[in-house]
């Protein structure tokens, strides 16, 4: 299982990494994100958006759960924290077999939803505004990714 950590030091850093990890996105992928409240899931995304060429601004409204963005491939974007306790199915899982990228927050909360390979992504407040994104690959496929990332 590969494991790759780095450091950001601003939002517009984030947005950095964000992209480069959008640039390497490929179809039916699948990322899961875990970490405080407001530790930069939603500022990741919006990076990763940007690196899949989406030009609207993505972002978290307090009682939407999946946003779907337009870019080289379509990015599935849920926010699974009002989903916490909620066994039940809500028919997002077509989505994972579809042909675009999956970025889950807070995806502890839909265990149902998580396939057998995925990126995991921790997010750690660090102090100020730094903040540690430490990257988990679960199957070759984003073991490849994260050693184009590094
Ligand atoms: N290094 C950094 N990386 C990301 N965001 C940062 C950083 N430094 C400061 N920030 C700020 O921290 C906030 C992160 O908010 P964001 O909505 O991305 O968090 P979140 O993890 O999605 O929160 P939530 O759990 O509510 O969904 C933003 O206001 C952002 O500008
Ligand atoms: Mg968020």
């Amino acid at each position: 299982m590969e494991k790759w950590s780095t450091v950001t030091a601003s939002a517009e850093e984030t947005h950095a990494l964000g992209r480069r990890l959008g640039e390497l996105a490929g179809e039916r992928m699948v990322f899961l994100m875990e970490g405080d409240l407001g530790a930069g899931k939603t500022t990741l995304t919006q990076g990763i958006a940007q690196g899949l060429g989406v030009t609207r601004n993505v972002t978290s409204p307090t009682f939407t759960i999946l946003k779907i963005y337009h870019g080289r491939i379509p990015l599935y974007h849920i926010d699974a924290y009002r989903l916490e306790g909620i066994h039940q199915d809500l028919g997002f899982d077509e989505y994972l077999d579809d042909d675009g990228l999956t970025v889950i927050e807070w995806a502890q909360f839909v265990p149902d939803l998580i396939p057998d390979e995925y990126l995991q992504i921790a997010v750690h407040l660090l102090d100020g505004d730094a903040r540690e994104f430490t990257f988990t690959a679960h199957g070759e496929r984003y073991g490849q990714l994260l050693e184009d990332l590094k």
